[in-house]
């Protein structure tokens, strides 16, 4: 796999002053693998149904990831995504 310490180091510096970052990009550009090679991040592809449930409750899904960095994948596909977002930031 190729690296990509140019987009890494852009993320990690973000997400230092950042609550939470968006990532965009055309289909295939390479957004699914770059957010599963960082490091010490939780991911959740919104795409499957087991996941969206876990978010119908968003406050007891937050609770569990509470100090931890979460990669919300395909987020367009939740119900409410900016309450969730607002929730967590
Ligand atoms: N850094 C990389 N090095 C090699 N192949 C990659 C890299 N990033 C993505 N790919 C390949 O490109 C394709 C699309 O990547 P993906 O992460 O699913 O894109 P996106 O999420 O933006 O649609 C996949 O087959 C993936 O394996
Ligand atoms: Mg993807």
């Amino acid at each position: 796999m190729k690296n990509r310490p140019f987009w890494h180091d852009r993320i990690e510096n973000a997400w230092k002053s950042r609550a939470v970052l968006w990532l965009s990009g055309v289909r295939r550009a390479g957004k699914t693998t770059l957010c599963q090679s960082l490091t010490e991040v939780e991911y959740f592809d919104c795409e499957l149904p087991r996941t969206r449930r876990q978010m119908d409750d968003p406050e007891s899904f937050l609770d569990g990831l509470r100090g931890k960095r979460v990669v919300l994948d395909e987020i367009h596909r939740l119900d409410n995504p900016s309450r969730l977002l607002k929730i967590a930031a």
